[in-house]
């Protein structure tokens, strides 16, 4: 089990999983019950705070209308045929089963029921029949409360609260020993930031998971809570690892528009039961854009048709029409929408929704095999944070929760195999965090000002349509920032705000990059 030094605190684990969602706490449950030694680091003041508990609309499990094949026909439908297909088939085949198995059976999510008792299936755009399942609209809180409930009783499970990691540990970055240099590079843990301690630690283990969820607080308008600025990636290329998709970023067609609140999704299940999207001048305008598929065309389409509407209009929002919904009462049905948007002054039964679209998730990530294996012995990544390819350039609806599970147990059970111990010159030969020598307190200012220039930046010039020349804006924009930000990181007094600072520059600019590198439009990369 894990083993704390005096003096400033070295931590050593078998296995060391950053980040505490569905993905990264499947990965610590398989490991620790394979009998591994488990850390789970989550930079929030709880654990339970992670993208999964935001999701609304549900997880694709099993269902008698459905088969392998019709699943990975729609995931590719979605994606633009570019999908990794040994991984879709792998998924497609025994990922729903997981559902009953882990989730429901094992860890015990309380799945909505029908009034007879069988799963209450729902439906999202591009899916061809009713497989997802879902908790009412707070599928994401169901699941996470349970995963951490179960978690809890784990023994060689260790959590970790307000801990950011900083960078992760490698033999040829930190090792004192110069021939480390010459050997094949591998991770061997990661230098953490004790946001009570306001101290760097040394995590040291064989394997490290990133399970840091996505990039969606890069951009001016999310669905995403704010701890998503890109961490794993940027971690994951400094260290070396490979990064592939990254112009892949899906917009979310339905976020909650209003000056005064912060945004949340609304979830495609409203669709997926008959709402439609209108303009301001009370047109249902989908039929303009996809005269087939309508509102459950696939995400990418949709978030494009309510950009231009926005454009024609200039107008800041369009509409979520749900008054047409008369076989389902909407506030037990949806019952988080229904009071946030009351909050706002909204009652969806007879008032339209405003709406915009908002970055929603990477399709791209830290690149991995069918294990989750990243392309740097002892590095694993999983769910949104690691591109397994089963997205292609543009996710189906629900399928995140399903490839976060499924590849987090997976990547679990793989360290579990893979479990070595690490010789102890190599432990002792990295060093201690060292502190800049002349530290400067940050000032908030400047720090909250350069990241929301990442984010306009990024809305405007990487978003939902991009040209070529506002990429190269983006590009010259973020490098100057990243430079500067880095000349701040050197000399301030670590925090998480200045660690995910400097993440998400760099995790942008790899946005941008690969966005330029790219001039094909396909899925959810659109280019002029
Ligand atoms: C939603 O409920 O609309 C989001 C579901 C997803 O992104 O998979």
């Amino acid at each position: 089990m894990a083993a704390a030094s005096s003096g400033s605190p070295r931590w050593e684990f078998d296995l060391i999983v950053i980040g505490s969602g569905i993905a990264g706490i499947s990965a610590a449950i398989s490991a620790a019950e394979a009998g591994l030694s488990v850390a789970i680091i989550s930079k929030e003041a709880s654990v339970f705070e992670a993208n999964t508990w935001y999701a609304q609309g549900g997880i694709v499990g099993e269902s008698d209308d459905d088969s392998p094949e019709l699943l990975e026909a729609d995931i590719y439908h979605a994606g633009a045929e570019i999908n990794n297909r040994e991984a879709v088939r792998l998924l497609v085949q025994e990922g729903p089963p997981l559902v009953s198995a882990f989730l429901a059976e094992k860890i015990g999510v309380p799945f909505s029921r029908t009034g007879t008792g069988e799963i209450d299936l729902t439906r999202e755009a591009a899916h061809s029949v009713r497989r997802i399942y879902h908790v009412t609209d707070r599928t994401g809180q169901a699941i996470q409360t349970a995963l951490v409930d179960y978690l809890k009783g784990v023994k060689s499970i260790r959590v970790f609260e307000d801990h950011t990691a900083v960078d992760l540990i490698t033999n040829a970055h930190h090792s004192r020993d110069s021939q480390e240099l010459y050997r094949p590079t591998r991770v061997l843990g990661a230098y953490i930031l004790d946001g009570r301690r306001a101290a760097v630690s040394a995590f040291l283990a064989p394997a490290v998971i990133l399970s840091t969820g996505g990039v969606g607080n890069l951009f001016l308008h999310t669905s995403n809570p704010a701890g998503a600025t890109g961490d794993g990636i940027a971690m994951a290329r400094r260290a070396g690892a490979e990064v592939i998709n990254a112009e892949y970023v899906q917009f979310h067609p339905t976020v909650f528009y209003h000056r005064d609140v912060k945004r949340f999704l609304i979830t495609e299940s409203l669709r997926g039961e008959g709402a439609r999207l209108m303009n301001r001048r009370g047109e249902y305008f989908m039929k303009k854009y996809n005269p087939k598929e309508l509102d459950l065309a696939p995400r990418d389409e949709v978030s494009r048709a309510v950009y231009r509407e926005m454009e024609e209009e200039d107008s800041d929002f369009v509409y979520l029409d749900a008054r047409g919904i008369k076989n389902l009462a909407l506030d037990e049905r949806f019952p988080g929408i229904f009071e946030q948007c009351k909050a706002a002054g909204i009652d969806i039964r007879s008032e339209p929704i405003p709406v915009i679209p908002a970055a929603h998730f990477f399709c791209g990530g830290i690149k991995v095999d069918l294990n989750g294996m990243s392309s740097l012995p002892g590095l694993y990544a999983v769910g949104e944070a690691a591109c397994t390819g089963v997205h292609g350039a543009n996710r189906l609806a629900s399928i995140s929760l399903l490839e976060g599970l499924y590849w987090g147990v997976r990547a679990g059970g793989d360290a579990a195999r893979r479990a070595q111990k690490l010789p102890r010159s190599l432990l002792d030969s990295i060093p201690d965090w060292i502190e800049p020598t002349a530290v400067e307190e940050f000032d908030p200012v400047l720090v909250n000002q350069d990241f929301r220039t990442i984010q306009s930046t990024m809305w405007n010039y990487a978003g939902i349509i991009r040209s070529r020349s506002r990429l190269l804006r983006a590009q010259a924009d973020l490098n100057y920032l990243s430079h500067r930000i880095e000349q701040f990181y050197k000399g301030a007094r670590l925090t998480r705000r200045i660690v995910e600072l400097r993440d998400g520059v760099l995790t942008a600019s790899i946005i941008v990059d690969a966005a330029l590198a790219n001039p094909a439009s396909r899925g959810c990369h659109y280019i002029e």
